[in-house]
């Protein structure tokens, strides 16, 4: 399987793919479990050649300790990888290959979406996501890119990205990939202390609920009740439940008639932040 680590073997494999037909693209930072899986499982059966790109982005991270702290398990991705198609091109550069020499985000104008939620939370982590992402549809220059629900704010702001920059690939939202207890899979799960995975499993549960108080309470109740609902529990610390429009992403005031809504949470579990969504309509 090729594994490719310049982008000019890149080039060169991604012209001969692109003779055979379509170019399907995951973006990844590796890790790898059966959420990425899903995406790259979707990515083949939709493409000529999918490619997954396997970086660790340091431009999103806001946090050092977490940049530092993300697991790398190159091995086993490929191992992973391998089971699905021995024909992936598995591109993972180091950041000097992607970046140059200065590693640093560009300025975009996503017309607020990255102003709520994660992009309140974790300072320019936005600007991190837009510029790798357009960095790599760029080189690689798919028909079409996936990427996970598990991330919809990312999804909305990828999707407003190649509007802005009128970027033609189409951009694929998949559905997220859940544990047997519902928890979303997420990298981060695997620093988690066995016990602490099991309890994580109410902040699904509690979304379930919240959909279902949803159909018949208003917004505000609804929230409110969530952050009850949190203040119960020692290991788990709410940092935000936020029910928003799935388009603007703007925080519901009033329910709107032909209107999607969405409930976005982000959550501590002891020091590892864990985040999941839910469509509530
Ligand atoms: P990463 O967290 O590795 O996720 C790569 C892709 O897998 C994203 O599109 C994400 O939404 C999707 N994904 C993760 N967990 C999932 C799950 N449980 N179910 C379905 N899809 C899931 O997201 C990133 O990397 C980075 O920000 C990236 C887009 C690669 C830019 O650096």
């Amino acid at each position: 399987m090729p594994l490719i680590k310049t982008k000019k073997e890149l080039e060169l494999q991604l012209s001969l793919a692109k003779q055979k037909g379509s170019l399907g693209l995951v973006p990844t930072m590796g890790a790898l479990h059966q959420g990425h899986v899903s995406l790259v499982a979707k990515a083949n059966s939709e493409n000529t050649t999918t490619v997954v790109t396997i970086f660790v982005n340091p431009t999103q991270f806001d946090n050092k300790e977490d940049l530092d702290k993300y697991p790398s398990t190159l091995k086993t991705d490929l191992a992973l990888l391998e089971k699905i198609s021995k024909e992936i091109i598995i591109f993972a550069p180091i950041a000097s290959e992607i970046y140059g020499e200065e590693i640093t985000s560009q300025t975009y104008d996503f017309g607020g979406l990255d102003e709520v939620m994660e992009g309140a939370f974790r300072d320019r982590h936005f600007e991190g996501v837009g510029t790798i992402v357009e960095k790599l549809l760029t080189l690689v220059g798919p028909n079409r890119a996936y990427f996970g629900e598990k991330d919809f704010q990312q999804l909305q702001i990828i999707k407003k990205l190649v509007s802005l920059r009128n970027i033609p690939v189409e951009i694929i939202g998949c559905p997220i990939v859940r544990e047997l207890t519902g928890l979303a899979m997420s990298s981060r799960n695997e620093r988690l202390s066995s016990s602490l995975r099991k309890e994580a499993a109410f902040i699904y549960k509690t979304l379930l609920s919240a959909k279902n108080e949803f159909g018949t309470k208003s917004a505000k109740i609804v929230t409110e009740w969530v952050e009850d609902q949190f203040e119960k529990h020692t290991d788990l610390e709410l940092e935000y439940f936020s029910i928003t429009d799935i388009e603007k992403l703007r925080p519901v005031q009033r329910k709107r008639p032909n209107t999607k809504y969405r409930g976005f949470i982000a959550v501590y579990a002891k020091d590892v932040r864990l985040i999941d969504n839910i469509a509530l309509n």
